[in-house]
């Protein structure tokens, strides 16, 4: 399976805080925030760079720059509970949109928006959302982002559910896949065991 799963201290204490059913709206927000920094940091380890000049106060030197444009995809809703961490590391990138809603008794995800900068087939693209559940979310937005023309994909999210990252990787290998947690199962509704609840509701304090 092509999942990296990212462990840190201050991830597992993070998402300690982020699972706790005693956590408010902002202490869940805080911690999710400061966990997609650290997301970011290792889903973009080997994006690809090239030289350029630069020149310091004292000589000429090398430094570097990201190959090619990023674009960020959040699922709606709760994609954006991650992308103000992206975006604080990568602060040129171009952020596309989806909205997908589960419907609860199929769990199909139905799609209400779908927005996306141009030329995404120049760009890396990293779709994110913080639960990997049953995959069919994450496998049907990739579904698109592949109709519009991106070939440099990768995913990530929180936390990720056996049974998601199977489907997920199966529908498509070709797409890495990054979390902070591969937990234990899911349950009756499809909720992640022991995930955080609904990813949605705790972030929008909805
Ligand atoms: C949640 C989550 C994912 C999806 C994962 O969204 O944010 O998008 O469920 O489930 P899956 O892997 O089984 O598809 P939800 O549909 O609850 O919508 P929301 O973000 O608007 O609350
Ligand atoms: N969506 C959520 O928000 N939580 C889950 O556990 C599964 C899907």
């Amino acid at each position: 399976m092509a999942l990296h799963l990212v462990d840190h201290p201050v991830i597992r204490e993070r998402l300690t805080r982020i699972r706790s059913i005693t956590s408010g709206t902002s202490e869940f927000r805080e911690a999710l925030h400061d966990v997609s920094r650290l997301l970011c940091y290792e889903v973009t380890r080997d994006l690809e760079t090239t030289t350029i000049p630069v020149t310091t106060p004292l000589c000429e030197t090398t430094g570097h720059r990201l190959a090619r444009p990023v674009v960020l995809v959040p699922i709606l809703r709760a994609g954006m509970g991650l992308l103000q961490g992206f975006t604080d590391i990568l602060g040129e990138a171009s952020v596309g949109t989806i909205g997908l809603a589960r419907d609860e008794k199929t769990l199909a995800p139905h799609r209400y928006h779908f927005r996306m900068p141009p030329a995404l087939d120049e760009a890396e693209v990293i779709l994110i959302d913080p639960m990997l559940a049953t995959g069919g979310s994450a496998g049907d937005a990739i579904d698109e982002l592949k109709r519009e023309g991106a070939t440099r994909l990768r995913f990530a999210c929180l936390i990720a559910a056996p049974e998601g990252v199977a489907a997920f990787t199966t529908r498509h290998p070709d797409v890495p896949v990054y979390a902070a947690a591969l937990d234990q199962c899911l349950d009756e509704r499809a909720y992640i065991v022991p995930g955080l609840g609904d990813a949605g509701d705790r972030y929008f304090g909805t």
